[in-house]
């Protein structure tokens, strides 16, 4: 898609509040490289199935940022940013997935830690941004529960190593993403298509969720919460309503309903019966998962629209029927414009989608932990020009200041992402980061995105 019909006017001037925490959010596998000093993941293993991911993209060297660490840093402390949102890759610091700690892999988050700290930036860990070592992928995965208990045992060394500096814990990122994209759809790793499997893994990614939160607070860990991407989900037509409201319950009521302590979702267990028994369903870890949590993340992109089959909407990229066990027939329709990954432009849903979290889990705060675009950026020389970029930031903050007005207690608002990065199955060529990376050099240049983002955090910070 062209940058031309994604060419809009904005009539708003946005201002950075004071009490909005400001930062850039990135994950492990997308930009670390260094392959060989850690152990493999089962996104090293995807990478290896032919036609997996893009361009036969692999994690090395992804944009080498294990060795350009000092470089980010800077970046980060050039732009000014409150808050730096990383996630730690599992078998860096546990290389074999459960047992010995490699003290290089977790010496590398702690420097990490600290050299944020020591440039005035905060830390916010993701713990499992999807990339589980292989040797516990080979044990079966999330659709076995033994993987939640590994999990709280990896948890438990980045607690007791890093608690007493980070500012903000997610125990995990979109775990629908894991769950479904993973094993249901299976455009993501671990690759399998087996909807029964989904199920259990999403159920077994919020456990290991109440094991996390757990282990944090033994270790005395503060502001624990988990990070999802809900997404409001309409219906074009009448007939298309039922899917909508299927896509709901998996996408948003069921990650809602755990934490809330409303145990599983009855209308989805009645609705997906056909595929599971539900009998991985433990009833004494419903309190443990519902443990209330400091914050909650909420990344946010776009919308999902369901219409007729006949009229045979396309969907956006991750807009695919098998991504939903259970989904009656229906086609997607996202309405232009549209990024480059194919996701509708649509700011007003992240004041819905925010209103949607304060309704289920009142009085947790919230932090907007992702959002960008993934659009065509124009080099001209040292500039990097990204103007629908820039309009899709300023948008989605003006809205999510809309539902602070409403009344929602919205904390924090993370541009995804720092850096242009590996997007997944996607490869390298959709680029979200607000600061270019050279595909070839990987040489970094601030877009104009980031020049407005730091403009904007000046204005901020000199104001009275
Ligand atoms: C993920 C990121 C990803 C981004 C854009 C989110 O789903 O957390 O890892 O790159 O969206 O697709």
């Amino acid at each position: 898609m062209s940058e031309s019909n994604l060419e809009y006017e904005f009539e708003f001037d946005v201002r950075l509040p004071k009490d909005l925490e400001i930062g850039t959010a990135t994950s492990s596998w997308q930009i670390e490289g260094s392959v060989d000093s850690r152990g493999s993941s089962i996104w090293d293993d995807f990478a290896k199935v032919p036609g997996a991911i893009k361009g036969g993209i692999t994690g090395e060297p992804a944009v080498d940022h294990i060795n350009r660490v000092e470089e980010d840093l800077d970046l980060l402390k050039w732009l000014g940013v409150d808050a730096y949102r990383f996630s730690v890759s599992w078998p860096r610091v546990i290389p074999g997935g459960t047992g010995e700690v490699s003290q290089e892999g977790l010496g590398f988050y702690d420097k990490l830690v600290d050299g944020l700290l020591a440039r005035g930036i905060k830390p916010a860990v993701t713990i499992y941004h999807w990339d589980l070592p292989s040797t516990l992928q080979a044990a079966g995965g999330w659709p076995v529960r033994e993987t939640a208990e590994r999990y709280a045992d990896y948890v438990e060394v980045l607690a007791n190593k890093l608690g007493d500096r980070v500012d903000r814990w997610a125990t995990h990122n979109e775990p629908w993403v894991a769950a479904y994209l993973g094993h249901a759809a299976g455009w993501h790793a671990p690759g399998i298509k087996d909807d029964a499997k989904a199920l259990a893994a999403a159920y077994h990614l919020m456990y290991s969720h109440g094991l996390g939160v757990e282990r944090l607070r033994a270790a005395g860990a503060k502001n624990v919460g988990i990070a999802l991407n809900l997404i409001p989900t309409f219906a074009d037509t009448p007939s298309a309503e039922a899917a909508a409201h299927h896509i709901h319950l998996l996408q948003n009521q069921f990650w809602l309903d755990l934490l809330a302590g409303k145990g599983v979702n009855a209308e989805l267990m009645a609705a997906t019966s056909h595929i599971t028994d539900w009998s991985f369903v433990n009833e004494a870890d419903l309190p443990l998962i519902a443990a209330p949590i400091d914050w909650i993340g909420e990344n946010y992109y776009s919308v999902t629209r369901t219409t007729d089959v006949n009229l045979g909407g396309e969907g956006g990229n991750g807009q695919d029927t098998h991504a939903f066990p259970g989904i009656p027939d229906t086609a997607f329709a996202p309405r232009p414009p549209v990024t480059n990954m194919g996701w509708e432009i649509y700011p007003a849903g992240l004041t819905y989608v925010l209103e949607m979290i304060a309704q289920n889990l009142p009085g947790v705060p919230i932090w907007v932990t992702e959002n960008g675009a993934s659009v065509t950026d124009v080099v001209d020389g040292n500039k990097v020009i990204d103007p629908v970029r820039t309009h899709y930031i300023r948008a989605h903050i003006a809205a999510l200041l809309d539902a602070r007005k409403a009344g929602v207690d919205v904390r924090g608002y993370y541009a995804w992402s720092l850096m242009d990065n590996i997007e997944w199955a996607e490869g390298i060529d959709q680029r979200f980061g607000i600061v270019r990376v050279d595909p070839v050099t990987l040489e970094r240049i601030p877009k104009n995105s980031a020049l407005w983002l730091r403009e904007a955090i000046q204005e901020r910070n000199q104001r009275a």
